[in-house]
This record gives C-alpha cells, structure tokens and sequence, in this order.
C-alpha cells in the first residue's frame, strides 16, 4: 500500500511526480503529498486525492525543482489528514522522507528519540523514521547514505524509503524490506517509484531493488547499491521492460475496470499464447516444464493466496482433483503463515497474486521454502516480489490491472492453472487424449464466448438498476461455480458497499435460508453442466420464499427462465471452464451497481490494490 514517486533529472519534478502519484493511486488514496528541491525545500500534503494535492500545489507551489518526492498514502499509522500525509520533514528541517511499508518498533524507537529532545508532530512511524536517520547522521557525523543505512538496522517491519537531504541536493536514498520500490534509469535522470508506470514513457530501463538493498542515487553519477546489512556493493541488475503507456490508460473508458474486464478475451490470448497449440495438442509453460517431476511426485498442492487470487485458488482446486487427480488445498495465506501449517518437502505450493506484492502471501511463500517445499508463484506483475522469491513460476499475461477490483486478473490466473492441469493431467495418464485435446480445442474458444457475454452488457446494465438499492445480497452456485458465487460477492461488496454473501448452494438450507425474503436478491450460477437438477432445486426453495433470483444460465436454459426473475445466458463450455464465462457477469453487475450508486469504481473506500502491510 501506499504509492511512492521520486525524481532526480533534468525535468521539472513536478510534473514528473504528479503525473506519476496519478497513476500509483491504486495503491492507496486518502492523502497524498509532495516536497521539492531547488534553492529551497518545498511541500504540500493533504488528505484526499492526488487531484487534491494537485489543486493545493497550484497557489502553494512556486519551485520547479528537479528532485522531488511524492507519496498517495493508505493509512496505517494514523487516520488520513494533513499532518499524518507524507513526505514527512525531519526536526531540522534537513531530511525529507517518503515511506511505504510498517515500522513495527516504532514505539520503541519513538521513546529513544524522545529522550533525546526530538519531537513529532504526527501519529506516523514515517516521522520517527526520517527522524532516527537524522539521529545518526548527526551523532555519527556521517553522510545520508551511511545515516540510512545504520538507522534500518535498529528497524523492524516491513518499508521502502526514499529520502533526500536539503543541506545536498542532487542525491536521493533509497532502500527497500518487504515493500517493492523500482529505479527508472534515464539519460542523466532517475526515477523511483513503487513500480515502473509512473515514468514508463521516460524509460523503460529498470532496476528493481531487492530486501535489504539500499540505493545512492546521485545525479551525473552511476547507481550505487549497496546491502543495508553489511554495506557489500552490490552491482545493479538492470532490466528492459515490455511495459507501454498505453497498458497503464483508460483507452476511452470511463472506468479502468470496465476496460480490464472488456480487456478479458485479449488478455486470455496473450496468457496462452505461446503456451497452447490445441491444434498439435500441446501445453508447454516453461516454469512447469522444468520442475515437471515435483508435480508429478506431488504428496498434494498447497495453494497460497488472498482475496480473489484465493478465489483463483478454490478454482484449481476443483481443475487439479478433476483434471490431474492431485489432491490440493487451497489457504489463506493469512492464516497459513502463523497457524503452523503441516509442510511436506514433497508438497507443492502454489502461490496466485496479482500484484506480486501481497505481504501475507510472500511471507506464506517465504515459510514454505523453509519448510523444504517447492513454491511455484503466478503472477501478473513482471519482477514482482512473489515472482522472485518463488522457485519458479508463470505470468499471466493479463497486462496492468489498475482497477481496485480484480477481473481480468482473476480470468487470466485461471486460464493458466486450467493449462497446468491439462499438462499435468495427461501427463499422469488421469486425461485420455481424446478429453485432453477436446478441452484443449474449448479453451481455445473462450475468449470467443467471452465476447458474446460482453456483448450482453447492456441487458446486465438494466438488471444492475433493478437492485442496486439492495441491502444485502446471496451469491449461489455448486461445483465449480461455488468460487465464482464467492467472487460475485466480493466483487459487489468491495466497489458498491452492498453486504453480499456468496455460499455453496446446498449449505443454504443449513443457515442463510433464513435471511431470504422479497428483500434478498440472490445470484444463482445455474449452468447446464454442474450439478445442474440440484441447483434448479434449490432456485425452487429461494423461490418459494418470494426472493427475487437472478441466474446465470447456459444458452438455451428453459427451465431456470420459468424460474428467475432475470436470467443472463452464457454460452455453453466443458463444466471446468464455467468460471471462465460465469464470472464475467457478475463482473458487470457490480460494475453498474456501484457506478449506479455513485461509487468510486476504480477506487474504493479503504482499499487498495497492493496490499504490502498484513
Ligand atoms: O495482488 P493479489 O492478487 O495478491 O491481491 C490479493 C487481494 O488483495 C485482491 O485479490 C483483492 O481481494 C481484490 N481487491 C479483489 O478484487
């Protein structure tokens, strides 16, 4: 959480930094600032948006500097105002400091400085901090570069910093444990930032600093990297990213997630391409190829993940038992981490984050390594944290996925645990060739079916109308399309605020039954293949108690059509790839829900895209 921006150039710094904390806004938005360097040391912060600091700058700001530091903050340590925003001064005045991450003995650290005379204006770990930095810079009388680094040896938690010194300007230090922060190498100018999109047009070369690397970033001088722990050199790796302005922009869309989900049959192409050719019956990912036996020996698979990755998960549990006959157990990553979970060292784990970065999920990762097991990480963020702390792995390909709420995303990590089973499944003999191949030529055809679904937007924007005074809500399916009923309901909660339950739907009559009512709009995944007389009897039990029904069915469906309220057709596919198709209206449901209501659909309350603190 939190988006940092730094620049060391020729450019004017504001500019570079605004533009820039614009397109970090995904990783937190309730207070943004900004300092910049010339003659003399300018700042602005408020709570709100980067369009909020934006306006303040234009009476407030006067210096065109060229180093500067910016920050959109999701709060930890103190709520979201003014005072708690970042960049945060140190008492001096000299040292000026951005921060993403947790300081977790900031307590303890707080009473040593307050023993010694330094004061805090705010509730921030931030501001002890870029204060113990100064503390060491003046009792060891040593430079920033050598202040940072003895000061985050006394640290515990989780941080990437980026700090400059008023008293030298064309130097910034930067240092990164647990939270990700990207170098941008230009001509003759940096830029840091917590990933690569805010100066993707500028660059394209990145070095992407490691736990407990430290950067000295000077201008007219080469990079230095150095380890915090025992200040070792360490030489940068510097890589060529595929990365395009055009991936990180709306495209004429109102929404970033409208586009993403209009994005799903393209993004699907690009996470098969290359890997798929249905036609000659062949799978090949890499990542998988060259530890093939770990998963063919496989006591079972451990899938590790948060939120809709975890959807994604509960997915590949049902693809991998039906598919490769492996048995797989799909955990919160949270609670995987600290409940001492039972390891195998012939376990495989598989780790789904989006963004790369989700702290539990790394650290989930980071236990199962010491444990002996073999983790194997999806991602979509190229070089992510999770991309390299895992053994081996796949990207999606999905592209940047901007939107708070996860679509394509959620999609693409799906199309790619349906390859690993293919590959695996005939590869252990549990698929004939004949259902190899035939599931091969299916997946082939779903971005095709996806575009028919989207096709049907404007049905789904009317039905989103009809309910989207509701309160609360019921997401039900069985099978396969039980985690899709979890992702509708996340979906709808997080960007529209409507308390949305998604259940199995037999688990109905052990409980939530009784919350139905002709109050309760309940979406029913009804498709033909899954389990499909039993989910049309338990439409009948929610009918019979006046509830109004919304169903996702297949093509054709008659039944469910004398039943429902509503009913939204998909087309037909093999039962495992339903949540391909199934869940991609409930994706638009929630989409003009919130937008209906007037919800900030990119950017809901609370959230944020990155999640890098537990
Ligand atoms: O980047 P990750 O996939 O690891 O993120 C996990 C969750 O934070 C994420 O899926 C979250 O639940 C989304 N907001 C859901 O739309």
């Amino acid at each position: 959480m939190c988006g940092i921006v730094g620049y060391i150039g020729h450019r004017d710094a504001y500019e570079v930094i605004i533009k820039g904390l614009k397109r970090l806004e995904y990783r937190g938005y309730d207070s943004a600032g900004i300092a910049l360097l010339n003659d003399k040391v300018e700042l602005a912060k408020t709570k709100g948006k980067v369009a909020d600091l934006e306006a303040m700058c234009a009476t407030t700001i006067s210096n065109k500097g060229k180093l500067g530091l910016g920050h959109t903050r999701w709060a930890t340590h103190g709520i979201p105002n003014d005072t708690n925003s970042h960049p945060h001064v140190s008492n001096s005045g000299n040292l000026v400091l951005v921060h993403n991450g947790i300081i977790e003995n900031y307590d303890a650290l707080k009473q040593t400085l307050l023993k010694r005379g330094y004061v805090f204006h705010s509730d921030t770990d931030t501001e002890i901090l870029v204060n113990l930095i100064e503390d060491v810079k003046i009792k060891e009388k040593v430079k920033l570069g050598k202040a940072v680094q003895i000061a985050l040896n006394q640290v515990i938690g989780a941080y990437a910093i980026a700090v400059f010194d008023v008293q030298k300007p064309g130097e910034i230090v930067a240092a990164k444990l647990g939270s990700p922060l990207a170098i941008g190498v230009g001509e003759k100018e940096y830029f840091i930032a917590s990933d690569a999109s805010p100066y993707i047009e500028h660059t394209n070369k990145t070095v992407y600093l490691e736990d407990g690397e430290m950067a000295i970033i000077r201008l007219h001088k080469s990079l230095k990297i150095r380890s915090i722990k025992n200040d070792n050199l360490i030489d940068p790796y510097v890589q060529e990213l595929q990365m395009s302005i055009e991936n990180i922009e709306k495209g004429g869309y109102d929404h970033f997630m409208l586009k993403e989900i209009y994005e799903q049959p393209q993004a699907i192409i690009d996470t098969f391409r290359g890997r798929m050719k249905a036609d000659e019956g062949i799978v090949k990912l890499s990542g998988l190829e060259d530890h093939i036996e770990k998963f063919l020996h496989a006591r079972r698979i451990i899938v590790i993940a948060c939120g809709t990755s975890w959807h994604a998960g509960l997915v590949a549990e049902y693809i991998f038992e039906d598919l490769a006959r492996i048995p797989v157990e799909v955990e919160y990553a949270s609670e995987f981490r600290y409940r001492n979970p039972v390891i195998f060292k012939d376990d495989v784990v598989i780790a789904i984050s989006q963004s790369g970065e989700t702290a539990d999920t790394l650290a989930a990762i980071k236990l199962a390594k010491q444990q002996g097991a073999f983790v194997f990480g999806i991602c979509n963020v190229v070089g992510s944290s999770i991309a390299r702390e895992t053994h081996t792995g796949a990207y999606t390909h999905a592209g940047p996925e901007i939107g708070v709420a996860s679509t394509k995303a959620f999609t693409t990590q799906i199309t790619l645990l349906t390859l690993m089973a293919l590959r695996l499944g005939k590869k252990l003999g549990a698929l004939s060739n004949t259902r190899y191949r035939n599931l091969l030529q299916e997946l082939q055809l779903i971005p095709a079916k996806i575009e028919k679904v989207l096709a049907v937007s404007s049905q789904i924007e009317h039905i989103s109308s009809l309910y989207n005074h509701a309160t609360n809500c019921l997401y039900l399916g069985r099978g396969y399309n039980f985690p899709v009923a979890l992702e509708g309901a996340l979906k709808l909660k997080e960007i529209s605020y409507i308390h949305a339950e998604g259940y199995p739907a037999a688990e109905m009559k052990h409980g939530p039954i009784a919350l139905i009512d002709e109050n309760m709009p309940v979406f029913v995944i009804a498709t033909k293949k899954g389990h499909y007389d039993k989910i049309v009897s338990n439409i009948q039990e929610i009918k019979s108690r006046n509830a109004k029904i919304i169903a996702i069915v297949t093509e054709g469906d008659e039944t469910v059509k004398g039943l429902a309220d509503h009913v939204i057709e998909i087309p037909e596919t093999e039962e495992c790839m339903t949540p391909l198709l199934a869940s991609v209206p409930l994706q638009i449901l929630s989409y003009y829900i919130a937008l209906q209501r007037g919800c900030n659909v990119d950017q809901p309350r609370n959230l944020a895209k990155s999640v890098t603190v537990e």
